[in-house]
């Protein structure tokens, strides 16, 4: 109705809060959109009772109602003029000690709770939350079923060096590693299928890129070669940025600016594919050494470490597919092609900045090889006689991968450590809070 006001309430956090002159200014975080963030201004009296509050700090739950008006500097540009307050759960002064812009490391990591609320890491985590919804979405329209393994296990996939033990009543259980062996087991009673569930590794080593439980998203194809699941992985990742991109594009910008524009480029070109050997001459070409003193060169047989293969991807600046990796380097059950025993087909989805983001592989079909692929692991295969099973009872041609959720978020937010992606990250110094 013409000439009357209409009041809005807000209800959120005091995410800033500054006194000027007669005026209280706060930002409230309310994280629903379209006010995430709302400036609010009060005046006079109200102003005064408010800042004057016991329990009126940064952090505190409010609610705030008033009239909105536009405001080009305000974020979202309208300001709430505040007539009517109420407090709803007080905070206090402590909060302003409790992290700076200076602390380090392990006061930001103890005070996880807190930083969280801060405006990057709150976008960090709807950005992780925004690429799980996009390859939900790409699984939803292949038609790939989301199934649940279970992550307490008794059987290892990715080497015994890695494993968590534990007590689990009176017998011995590992955390899992990876959820391959059970989805594989799932594809005869639901077809094509996948799962998002932690995977545990307990990694010695603190690098940008590992920690100890990472969100493991892993998925599983029926009936494909090892040229289709290339071609798979391919599309599920640009499925996922251009996901990402037309909903969440402000957001990615915000967090990671000009990756929009970057994106666009990366949807439009093949992936570089590049086989094993290949990597090797690459870096015999661009004189990376294995021992930089002694001028010795990495061979077919080396394993590449983290380092080199970062200054290839980011040398070369675009995704690579490398692929055919030597059958001693990796697990049992990789299958390898009849001509070729020595490599298997396996592939790593390298990213320019993080390395690798996805492991994958077709899998060995025959029951007696996937047994010697036990013997040369010094695996006892009575615990896998469910897995073998499935080499009994009518064994098909399949492969799938494993994607490192963590570090597709750093990948695409443009995030240097992986500990700045995961909303309470466990390393092998940390599992706290
Ligand atoms: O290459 P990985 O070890 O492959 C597997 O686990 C397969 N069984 C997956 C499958 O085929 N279903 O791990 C897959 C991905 C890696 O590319 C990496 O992105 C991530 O999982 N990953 C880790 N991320 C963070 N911290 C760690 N310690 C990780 N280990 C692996």
């Amino acid at each position: 109705m013409e000439g009357e006001v209409e009041f809005h309430t807000f209800v959120g956090w005091i995410h800033r809060l500054r006194k000027q002159g007669s005026l209280l200014f706060i930002i409230l975080r309310t994280h629903k959109e379209p006010h995430a963030y709302i400036q609010c201004v009060m005046k006079g009296k109200l102003a005064k009772t408010c800042s004057k509050n016991p329990g009126v700090y940064r952090e505190a739950t409010i609610s705030l109602t008033g009239t909105l008006h536009d405001d080009a500097r305000a974020p979202g540009g309208v300001e709430l003029k505040v007539t009517d307050w109420e407090l709803i759960g007080p905070s206090d002064e402590e909060i302003e000690g409790r992290i700076r812009p200076e602390s380090g490391p392990e006061v930001m990591a103890d005070n996880r709770h807190i930083q969280l609320r801060g405006t990057h890491m709150s976008n960090v985590v709807k950005l992780r939350a925004a690429i799980l919804r996009g390859f939900r979405h790409h699984f939803e329209e292949e038609d790939v079923t989301e199934v649940s393994p279970p992550t307490i296990v008794q059987t290892q996939v990715e080497g015994g060096s890695t494993l968590f033990k534990l007590k689990y009543f009176d017998q011995e259980a590992y955390l899992t590693q990876s959820s391959q062996l059970y989805l594989e087991t799932a594809c005869p009673a639901v077809g094509d299928c996948f799962c998002v569930l932690p995977s545990f590794r307990a990694e010695k080593s603190r690098t940008r890129r590992h920690v100890s439980e990472f969100t493991h998203l892993e998925m599983e194809y029926a009936f494909i070669d090892f040229e289709g699941l290339l071609t798979r992985l391919e599309k599920m990742v640009k499925d996922v940025v251009k996901y990402v991109c037309e909903k969440k594009g402000d957001l990615l910008e915000e967090v990671n600016p000009g990756m929009v524009e970057k994106c666009k480029t990366l949807v439009e070109e093949p992936f570089i594919r590049m086989k094993y050997t290949e990597a090797i001459d690459w870096l015999k070409e661009h004189e990376v050494y294995k021992n930089e003193e002694e001028k010795i060169f990495y061979t077919y047989e080396d394993d590449i470490p983290e380092k080199p293969e970062r200054f290839m991807v980011d040398t070369i600046g675009k995704p690579i597919l490398l692929t055919h990796f030597p059958t001693h380097q990796k697990p049992f059950y990789m299958k390898t092609p009849a001509d070729h025993p020595e490599v298997t087909e396996s592939v790593d989805l390298l990213m320019p900045s993080v390395g690798e983001i996805i492991g994958g592989s077709m899998r060995e079909g025959d029951y007696e090889k996937i047994m010697d692929g036990f013997k040369r692991e010094g695996i006892k295969p009575d615990p896998y006689y469910w897995y073998t099973d499935l080499r009994k009872f009518g064994s098909f041609p399949h492969g799938g991968a494993g994607v490192g959720v963590d570090r597709f978020v750093c990948w695409l937010g443009g995030i240097d450590h992986i500990r700045d992606v995961i909303l309470y990250p466990r390393n092998c110094n940390r599992c706290k809070p």
